[in-house]
């Protein structure tokens, strides 16, 4: 959950690391921090923001060819500037490391430091590991020995850059459960945890694998694989073009990334689809070569995810009990993962992810396999992620690089792709005739113009979020495939403008969440006009009699009059199957509004990071 980087050039590389760490500062913010080798190791950090570490700098003419830096989301220790990384170890000459992830046995190899006579100033696990190296280089005498031989103490996760005063000619770079990739430059060479973060200086990337440990010097780079032995065997890893661009990484004439990646969606999720736009039929292959003969033995579906992703989940399995007629489950992760899980024969396992490096969500399918499932699918936003080389199968949400900590267009990219799959499962099943077939492609083929009909909203969204600032709790009403979407509202608004909310299944609400209601609670209900919409109609009029103030998102054509306390707004159209997708846009900007009422950091909410690649 933290984002590192580190450079060594021919040229200063103050202005690269502080790029980057501004282009991996989604992944943390609650401090900063770099190193660089000047005559000494020149550390500069801050609770502050990238922008603020930028200021330091400046002020205090930081430069060198060789640094690290780090942008902090805390674990072990509070944000503070003593916990901020870069940590240091030794006296006479010193080492700097800095680390994304968690050192799980940190406190019994502190103990040990402590014991050999290291002193630590912070309550951070990263401090372990410069110790830890500074303890073994004392008995190798060369750092990237020490750093493999420290590696083989430490468990848990990690992506770590480290650099020596001593030799400040090189970096060495390992990782093993948290990402981490170089970058090879015409000036020099670079690690950081993610693309962005290098696009100013290179296109041309190595992707680390699991227990790979690399050197990086000016003009030359090794890399070996650890893993499985102390100082590991050399290894080639293939050098990627990056095809990120400026535009997909920048704020273009937008003021957030979450708006930016909101009005992004009807393109998103046009990319994700490309493949079966044009086509007159789908073909199992778009999920790989043997998802033929996986989906012919699938009788059983469990989806695991978490957050945004699993209520993605939740909808899908909607689709997949109704159109496709198979069983499916859908768990929380970090649930499951405990669980004791039985393996029902015939399950395909679905993991859900953006980022594709939760840490939650990895280990599950690791333990879905370990119960006994034999079979795996991934559905994540970045190709070279952990998710995705660990699945049997995989289909990749085309939304680009989704930047705001708030998850918008991976979502309905996600859902896009579950519909698409349950299409696929269907049609092998053998649950759609041809006919019913090209009519949800037409269905698919329409959705990105039928997400721009529903942007259009927005106005009439900013009315009522003038409403809703006021607010401290907020409750969300869905019934069906739109309960999930329900869920998701309200997690956007309580995610970036801190208002407590609430999703309910409406038909719950007299079970307990009624007492709840007064004239100062605003509920948002979603109303489609589906087989269930008469149901919700007799829920709303519980709310309604009770004083509570009704905001309702429904179809254009479902039969719901506005009146006293109930307020409508009418989505453009109304597209069967495709609702939910639909439903999710009024959400999004509706919690993006609210949250631009209250001032809140709309792309960095408190206390969040993007990727939760910890437990
Ligand atoms: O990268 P993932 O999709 O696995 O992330 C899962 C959740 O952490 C994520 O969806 C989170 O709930 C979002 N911040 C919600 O907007």
């Amino acid at each position: 959950m933290c984002g590192i980087i580190g450079a060594i050039s021919n040229a200063n590389i103050v202005p690269i690391l502080l790029e980057g760490l501004s282009r991996l500062e989604y992944r943390g913010y609650d401090s900063a921090g770099l190193v660089v080798a000047n005559h000494g190791l020149q550390r500069v950090r801050t609770t502050g923001r990238v922008a603020e570490l930028s200021n330091l700098v400046a002020t205090q003419k930081t430069q060198g060819f060789t640094g690290i830096a780090h942008t902090r989301w805390a674990t072990h220790g509070k944000p503070s500037e003593h916990n901020a990384h870069p940590h240091f170890s030794g006296k006479e000459t010193k080492i700097a490391v800095v680390h994304n992830g968690i050192i799980e046995n940190h406190e019994a190899i502190r103990t040990k430091l402590q014991q050999h006579g290291f002193h630590f100033s912070s309550e951070t696990d990263t401090e372990v590991i410069a110790h830890l190296i500074a303890f073994n280089l004392k008995q190798t005498t060369d750092l990237f020995k020490a750093v493999c031989l420290s590696l083989t103490e430490l468990q848990g996760a990690y992506a770590i850059a480290v650099i020596e005063e001593e030799n400040p000619e090189r970096i060495i770079a390992a990782r093993k459960g948290a990402p981490l990739l170089l970058g090879l430059g015409k000036e020099g060479h670079y690690v950081a945890s993610d693309a962005s973060a290098l696009l100013q200086v290179t296109r041309d990337i190595i992707y680390l694998e699991e227990g790979d440990v690399a050197e990086l010097n000016r003009h030359s780079y090794k890399i070996v694989n650890c893993l499985h032995h102390q100082f590991g065997e050399p290894v080639q890893r293939i050098v990627h073009e990056s095809h990120l661009t400026n535009e997909a990484i920048g704020l273009g004439t937008y003021t957030h990334y979450m708006q930016k990646e909101i009005f992004e969606q009807p393109g998103a999720v046009a990319n994700t689809l490309e493949m079966v736009l044009n086509a007159e039929s789908i073909s199992p292959n778009i999920f790989g070569s043997k998802a033929e003969k996986i989906f012919s033995a699938t009788n059983n579906i469990l989806i695991i995810a978490c957050g945004t992703s699993y209520h993605a989940g939740l909808v899908a399995r909607y689709w997949m009990e109704t159109i496709a007629g198979l069983p499916c489950s859908v768990e929380i992760a970090s649930e499951y993962r405990y669980r004791d899980a039985i393996a029902v024969p015939g399950t395909l396992v679905i993991g859900i992810s953006q980022s594709g490096e939760t840490a939650d969500t990895l280990a599950a399918l690791n333990y879905a396999k370990e119960v006994g499932h034999q079979y795996s699918l991934a559905i994540c936003n970045v190709p070279e992620s952990a998710l995705i080389r660990q699945a049997d199968l995989r289909f990749l949400t085309r939304a680009g690089p989704e930047i705001g900590v708030a998850s918008t267009k991976a979502f309905t990219t996600q859902l896009a792709s579950l519909l698409l799959l349950t299409v696929t499962l269907a049609k092998m099943r053998k649950k759609l005739t041809i006919n019913d077939e090209k009519q949800m492609i037409a269905a698919l083929r329409h959705l990105p113009i039928a997400l721009q009909h529903a942007l259009q909203v927005e106005p009439q969204v900013k009315d009522w979020a003038k409403r809703f600032a006021e607010k401290n709790h907020a409750l969300f009403l869905g019934r069906g495939a739109h309960y999930p979407i329900a869920m998701e509202g309200a997690l956007k608004l309580k995610e970036i403008s801190y208002i407590h909310a609430e999703a309910y299944a409406a038909g719950e609400l007299k079970h307990g969440p009624l007492a709840l209601v007064d004239n100062d609670m605003p509920v948002v209900a979603i109303a489609p006009n589906d087989q269930l919409l008469g149901k919700l109609k007799s829920n709303l009029q519980e709310v309604h009699a009770r004083g509570g103030r009704l905001y309702v998102f429904a179809d254009a054509d479902a039969n719901i009059e506005s009146s006293e306390h109930l307020y409508i707004i009418r989505l453009a159209e109304h597209t069967g199957i495709l609702s939910p997708i639909l439903h999710t846009i009024p959400l999004q900007l509706l919690a993006y509004h609210v949250a631009l009422e209250r001032g809140t950091d709309v792309d960095k909410p408190r206390n969040l990071a993007k990727a939760v690649t910890v437990e």
